[in-house]
């Protein structure tokens, strides 16, 4: 009896052993690069740090990383907080302090974290820090990067360690996330593509990560591929993010101009401008080049739609008809055109126009974007049918839509100014 008991306990101990030693294997850094390969290496060049300066733009670096309370993006001491559902991130300080900072790093070093989330003496990277998208930079762009990053001020003081939930709080499990989920591919060129599409998709896919935000997350906290860009609730728990697929039900709308206006702006093609997040994003977006910024609308006007109403906004309108949103259907994401919508009378006094139709409109005011569907307009709003003249539609109570005639401004051959007579509110 007491030889079978001390038997099983030995195969239930050696069993642990087993499963120990196995998830000792699968979570080793080495591990996961033994499996995907050797990567490009930086040349022997001397860093560029006008480089390094746009990829840390490009990539938000300061928006999580930057002291808290200090407004100055050069200081990298870190501190700010994430909350989410494994529990509360601290941003660690990067600046180029040897002790505190990531001064010690050797660029070899530095690389590896970008790319494979491994973290000089604390080991698997959190992918709060977004490296499922650093990992598709250049080895070049990212040597600039890192002497860009030393050649700010060093800050002292360590931030405090992440405050997370059991398990998340094993640093060490999260190796099995990054076997399951990190693909370690580069973005070689794409030669049936212009130089163009390839610069917008390096970025939009590479430093500027917008894939990380504007998608949905499974349990496992992974991106699903299918549902890339098409939105999804705020990791933080506050908001959705919206849709920046190319289906109506995202920006499929908007044109290219319109894209690299909002990424230089932060202003939509209906004139409202961009909030929560977003800002922060714009704030850098706004100080990369023109060709960078056309270049990342270009890619996002090429990838496909994926049909994912905003939170709260209806489904799109199949029909023939132009229909009117009642207003508390309308778009109720996070976006301003939620708290524009409060109520028909508020929509009356705000001078604001939920428009879905199936007949595509032009959308911006000097009539010379791209075709679209008009799914919100805001004032008085004179529109180019893309057959038959300019119309003007407005809205009078919460499902009207009035139509009246325009008149093409003289020699632009635009629909502006509107309408005449105009509608007057009801
Ligand atoms: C969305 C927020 C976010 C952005 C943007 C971001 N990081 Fe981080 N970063 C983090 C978090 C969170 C960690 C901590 C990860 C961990 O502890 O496993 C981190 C860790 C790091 C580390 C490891 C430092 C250490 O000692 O723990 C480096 C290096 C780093 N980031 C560099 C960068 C660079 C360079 C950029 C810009 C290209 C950048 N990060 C952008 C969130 C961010
Ligand atoms: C840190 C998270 C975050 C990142 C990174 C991010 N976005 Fe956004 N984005 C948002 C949020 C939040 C909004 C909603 C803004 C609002 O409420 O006005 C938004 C809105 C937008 C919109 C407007 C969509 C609409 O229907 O109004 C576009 C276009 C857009 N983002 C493009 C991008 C591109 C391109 C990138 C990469 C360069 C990017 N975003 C990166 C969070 C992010």
């Amino acid at each position: 009896m007491a030889t079978r008991k001390s038997r099983s306990l030995l195969i239930v101990g050696l069993i642990a052993l087993v499963g120990l030693a196995l998830f000792l294997v699968l979570t080793a850094p080495s591990t996961w690069r033994l499996l995907n390969g050797p990567r490009d290496l930086p040349d022997a060049g001397v860093p560029d740090l006008v480089n390094g300066r746009t990829q840390f733009i490009a990539g938000d670096c300061a928006t999580c990383h930057a002291s808290v309370g200090k407004g100055d993006e050069t200081l990298l001491g870190g501190g700010r907080s994430l909350d989410t559902a494994f529990g509360e991130f601290h941003m660690p300080n990067i600046s180029s302090h040897p002790m505190d900072g990531i001064g010690g790093y050797t660029v070899e070093q530095f690389i590896m974290a970008m790319r494979e989330g491994v973290i000089p003496g604390k080991g698997n990277a959190y992918p709060a820090f977004p490296y499922t998208s650093y990992q598709r930079m250049t080895a070049n762009d990212l040597r600039d990067l890192f002497a860009y990053i030393q050649s700010l001020p060093p800050v002292a003081g360590k931030v405090p360690d992440h405050d997370l939930k059991f398990p998340f709080s094993m640093r060490r499990g999260v190796g099995l996330w990054r076997l399951a989920f990190l693909d370690g591919k580069p973005l070689p060129e794409d030669l049936t593509q212009t130089a163009q599409w390839n610069r917008g998709r390096y970025l939009v896919e590479g430093s500027a990560h917008c894939v990380e935000c504007h998608s949905p997350r499974n349990a496992m906290g992974a991106v699903p591929f299918a549902k890339r860009f098409s939105g999804g609730p705020n990791p933080e728990g506050t908001g959705h993010i919206p849709n920046i697929s190319q289906d109506e039900t995202g920006i499929g709308y908007w044109s290219v101009n319109d894209i690299a206006r909002y990424l230089e702006e932060g202003v939509n093609p209906i004139g409202i401008k961009a909030g929560g997040d977003m800002k922060e994003v714009v704030v850098n977006t706004a100080r990369l080049s023109e060709s960078d910024r056309l270049a990342m609308a270009v890619y996002l006007k090429s990838l496909p739609g994926v049909e994912a109403p905003n939170a709260g906004a209806p489904r799109p309108n199949r029909t023939e008809e132009v229909v009117m949103l009642a207003a508390g259907q309308a778009h109720a994401g996070p976006s301003r055109l939620a708290s524009l919508a409060a109520s028909p009378d508020m929509l009356g006094k705000q001078d604001v126009l939920y428009v879905v139709s199936p007949t595509p409109f032009t959308l911006e005011a000097n009539g010379t974007g791209e075709d679209g569907k008009l799914l919100g307009a805001r004032g008085w709003r004179c529109s180019s049918a893309k057959q038959g003249g300019c119309r003007c539609v407005w809205m009078a109570g919460s499902r009207t839509v009035r139509k009246a005639r325009c008149t093409r401004s003289r020699g632009s051959g635009s629909c502006r100014p509107c309408c005449h007579p105009r509608p007057s509110p009801r």
